[in-house]
């Protein structure tokens, strides 16, 4: 087993990763001993990984909140279903959640725990690729609302974080694929070393390698870990991370949430980032094509769908979190390692991005 610190003084905490930690007797005890434990998952996760999860709190009172699988769940109306069980089983300020599942769980339990009775611990059992190397390290929590993405939600860090890499045996390509984008963006924003090791490891990866896969999660894990440190509440670097994003959300919000998997409209984001970087005279056709390919050989759409017009893309980007004072900032490439944010460019290179990278439906 690995340990990593994410470092944040008195709220610091570890990511245990490692194969068979679920139900490792002793790992949570220092962090659940004596307390109510609610452990929220989905219907898919559940008949997966509950028990497992329970045999390892052996003695606690562990109680369950199943909530329906998906990103078109992740609203407020299901948050409530949480609190619901909180208060039914009289759960106290001293309890505390477990989130088992993906991003959309992590991200769900987490605004439930920084909600409850004004704020409880909350541990981070994720389960998809996605989850183990992005959602689940670095407290963002939250729901989306129908006009955006992730728009409601609160900075709350989890107590750890708990990735067992062999819960990704029973992941769906497709889901395992989404998380590579994750992945894949480290690599463009801050490490240009692992992006060249994606490029020689790629087909390792995408044929479930263990070494290979544990390697990938532990080197985003850190790259995550030390960008949060440096910026828990995205005032600069951390919003680096949204690489893609902005594009991305547009993209699930306009496709309707679950259409386009949240890794999926990423990896299309960052391809309109780098064209877009291209564009500006910053980045290269050569690294443009790399990074193309890169997305590509992982699975993942390289264009965004063509049935989003200019305009519906441009309506749903100015509902983003980095907008500053109506003005929109987006995450762009100087070079492959190197991102910058960027509010100062040419609206006419931004729309002419947006005609050139439509092409999927
Ligand atoms: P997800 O949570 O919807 O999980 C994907 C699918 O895989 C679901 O159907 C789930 O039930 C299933 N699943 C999960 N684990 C499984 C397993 N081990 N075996 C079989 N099936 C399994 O999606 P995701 O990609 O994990 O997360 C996406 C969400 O995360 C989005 O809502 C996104 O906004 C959010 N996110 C948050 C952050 C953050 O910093 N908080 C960062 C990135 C993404
Ligand atoms: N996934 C973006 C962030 O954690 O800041």
């Amino acid at each position: 087993m690995k340990t990593l610190q994410v470092s944040l003084g008195e709220r610091s905490y570890p990511i245990f990763i490692g194969s068979a930690l679920l139900g490792r007797p002793g790992l949570l005890s220092p962090y659940i001993a004596g307390r109510q434990i609610m452990v929220v998952s989905n219907e898919t996760i559940a008949p997966l990984y509950m028990e497992r999860l329970l045999s390892g709190l052996d003695g606690c009172r562990c109680g369950k909140v199943v909530l329906p699988d998906g990103e078109e769940y992740k609203n407020l109306d299901v948050l409530q279903r949480i609190f619901d069980a909180l208060l039914e089983a009289r759960f106290a300020r001293d309890a505390i959640l477990v989130a088992l599942g993906g991003g959309v769980i992590g991200d769900m339990a987490g605004f439930a725990a920084a909600c409850y009775q004004r704020g409880i611990d909350f541990i981070q059992v994720p389960t998809t690729l996605l989850a183990q190397v992005d959602s689940s390290v670095g407290g963002k929590t939250g729901v989306n609302h129908p006009l955006g993405k992730n728009m409601i939600g609160a900075f709350h860090q989890p107590r750890c974080v708990l990735i067992d890499t062999e819960t990704l045996d029973t992941l769906e390509d497709r889901q395992l694929h989404a998380g590579i984008a994750e992945v894949i963006k480290y690599g463009l924003i801050r490490d240009a070393e692992f992006f060249a090791w994606l490029e020689r490891n790629m087909d390792a990866l995408l044929a479930r390698d263990k070494e290979a896969v544990a390697y990938a999660i532990e080197r985003s894990c850190r790259n995550k870990a030390a960008i949060v440190a440096a910026d828990e509440r995205e005032k600069g670097q951390r919003a680096l991370l949204n690489l893609g994003h902005t594009f991305g959300h547009a993209i699930e919000t306009g496709m309707g949430y679950g259409n386009w998997l949240h890794g999926e409209a990423v990896a299309a984001g960052m391809c309109m980032a780098a064209e877009m970087s291209r564009r500006l005279g910053w980045l290269g056709a050569g690294d443009v094509r790399r990074i193309i390919d890169l997305i590509g050989r992982a699975g993942l759409p390289v264009q965004a769908p063509s049935a989003l017009s200019r305009e519906r893309f441009l309506s749903l980007m100015a509902v983003d979190k980095k907008v500053q004072s109506g003005r929109l900032r987006l995450v762009l490439l100087e070079a492959i390692g190197r991102a910058v944010i960027c509010g100062d460019f040419d609206s006419d290179i931004l729309a002419g991005t947006l005609d050139a990278c439509r092409g999927e439906s």
